[in-house]
């Protein structure tokens, strides 16, 4: 693998190229264009992971969008200790009542963060409320939720790139890549 200033130490192989993700992404905002075609939308990030994927998705829809941030604190994440604590850190700045709502999620990976969000929303009598992930990581779930859109699923490896840090590093690699965090 070509070395480059960005890549992490301990990256093992790259799972999707910059391409493939701009390709993938471009397919899913077709269905959701189509499945939202005469409506606004409204997508909801959840800061920081799922920024880079929000703007891209956002790009490549056809449709009216609106956008809207969150941002959780979690314990747990990907690793050994206890998962399922999750608290909102920052809440949305508009209400969300009465409109199409879409969850764009960096990964669902137990999907504790992602029940808990879909829960706090849902409260707020959206008129639809739905989820769009860049990974899907269904061999680890713990808790059953209903993903509708996804770009990838992947193993049970960590990754990083195009949004999902270590240590909040990597975020801004155009590409998703396997790395051993304790080669980092
Ligand atoms: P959950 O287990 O579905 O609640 O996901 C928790 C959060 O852990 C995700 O939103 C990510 O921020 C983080 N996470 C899970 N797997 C990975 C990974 O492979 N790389 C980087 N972050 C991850
Ligand atoms: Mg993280």
């Amino acid at each position: 693998m070509t070395p480059s200033p960005l890549s992490p130490p301990g990256l093992e192989r790259v799972l999707f190229t910059e391409e493939q993700v701009a390709a993938r992404i471009r397919e899913v905002a077709a269905a959701i264009s189509e499945k939202y075609r005469g409506r606004d939308l409204k997508l909801i990030g959840v800061l920081k992971g799922s920024v880079f994927f929000l703007t891209a998705l956002a790009r490549a829809l056809d449709i009216p969008v609106k956008i809207d941030f969150l941002a959780i604190s979690s314990f747990g994440g990907y690793s050994a200790s206890p998962p399922g604590m999750v608290r909102i850190a920052k809440d949305l700045d508009e209400p969300i009542q009465d409109e199409d709502v879409l969850l764009v999620e960096d990964i669902v990976d137990t999907g504790f963060t992602t029940r808990y969000l879909l829960q706090t929303l849902a409260g707020r009598s959206p008129r639809s409320l739905a989820i769009c992930t860049l990974l899907d990581r269904t061999s680890r779930r713990i808790v059953q939720v209903p993903v509708d859109f996804r770009c990838f699923e992947i193993p049970d490896r960590f990754v990083v790139g195009f949004g999902l840090d270590h240590k909040q590093l990597y975020r801004n690699l155009g590409y998703i890549g396997v790395m051993n965090p304790d080669k980092s």
